[in-house]
C-alpha cells in the first residue's frame, strides 16, 4: 500500500482565520500545505503570496507544497522561501528548460514536480524522470478552485503511474471524496484537497483527512 499524502489548498481555507486553519489542519493529519500561486498573467486568477508563506515558515515546520502557476518560473524562484522537505511544481508549458528549473528546486532542498495542464500529455515528462520527483497533474483547468473534474485526466494519472513506478503522482482539482478514491486507484499518491473534500464543510478536518486517504466513510 503506497502512503497518500494529503495535502491542503490553502487558498480554499477561512482567509482570515489562516493561523488557526493551518493549526487545525496540522492536528487533524494533514501533510503538506498546499499553496497556489497564481500570476494573473499564466492563469487568469492572483492568489498567495510570498509573504504569507514566510510568515507560516515562521510559525510552524510544517512542509510547504508550492504550486507555481506563473510564467518563467525558473526566473523567480528566489522570491520563494523553499526548502528542506518542501515540494515545489511549475506547470512544464510555462517554462523555457524544465530541467534546469528542476535542478534548481533540487539545490534549493526541495523536491521538483513537474506540473501538467489538462492538454498537455504525461508523455513530455519522458526524459525528465531523472531530474523531477514527480508530476502534478491537474485534474481541472489551472486558475479556479471549485471546477469539475476533467475524466480524461484519470487516464493520464495511470499512464504516468505506469511510466514512473516510483515517483510522487499528485492530483490536483475536484478532489471529492468520491474522486479521490478514483485517482488514488489510477495511482495518485498525493492529493490536492480543496473546496471539494476538505473545506466543504461536509466533515471536519480529522474525519475528512481519514476518508480522504482510503478510510471508510
Ligand atoms: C488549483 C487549486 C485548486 C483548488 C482545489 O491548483 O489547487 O484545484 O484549490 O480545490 P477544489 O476542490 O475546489 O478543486
Ligand atoms: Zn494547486
Amino acid at each position: 500500500m503506497r502512503r497518500i499524502f494529503v495535502n491542503p489548498s490553502l487558498m480554499c481555507a477561512d482567509q482570515l482565520r489562516m493561523y488557526g486553519e493551518i493549526s487545525a489542519l496540522i492536528a487533524a493529519g494533514a501533510d503538506l500545505l498546499h499553496i497556489d500561486v497564481m500570476d494573473g498573467s499564466f492563469v487568469p486568477n492572483i492568489q498567495l503570496g510570498t509573504e504569507l508563506m514566510k510568515a507560516i515558515k515562521r510559525e510552524f515546520s510544517q512542509p510547504l507544497d508550492i504550486h507555481l502557476m506563473i510564467d518563467r518560473p525558473g526566473d523567480k524562484l528566489g522570491y520563494f522561501p523553499i526548502g528542506e522537505g518542501d515540494w515545489v511544481s511549475f506547470h512544464y508549458k510555462a517554462s523555457r528548460d524544465p530541467v534546469r528549473v528542476c535542478e534548481a528546486i533540487r539545490e534549493m532542498g526541495a523536491k521538483a514536480l513537474i506540473a501538467l495542464d489538462p492538454e498537455t500529455p504525461a508523455g513530455v515528462c519522458a526524459g525528465l524522470e531523472g531530474c523531477a520527483d514527480g508530476v502534478l497533474i491537474m485534474t481541472v483547468r489551472p486558475g479556479h478552485a471549485g471546477q469539475k473534474l476533467i475524466p480524461e485526466t484519470i487516464e493520464k494519472i495511470r499512464r504516468a503511474r505506469a511510466a514512473m513506478p516510483d515517483k510522487i503522482i499528485e492530483a490536483d482539482g475536484n478532489v471529492s471524496f468520491k474522486n479521490a478514491g478514483i485517482m488514488t486507484e489510477a495511482g495518485a499518491d498525493a492529493l490536492v484537497c480543496g473546496s471539494s473534500s476538505l473545506f466543504s464543510g461536509e466533515y471536519g478536518y480529522e474525519e475528512s483527512i481519514r476518508i480522504l486517504k482510503g478510510g471508510k466513510k
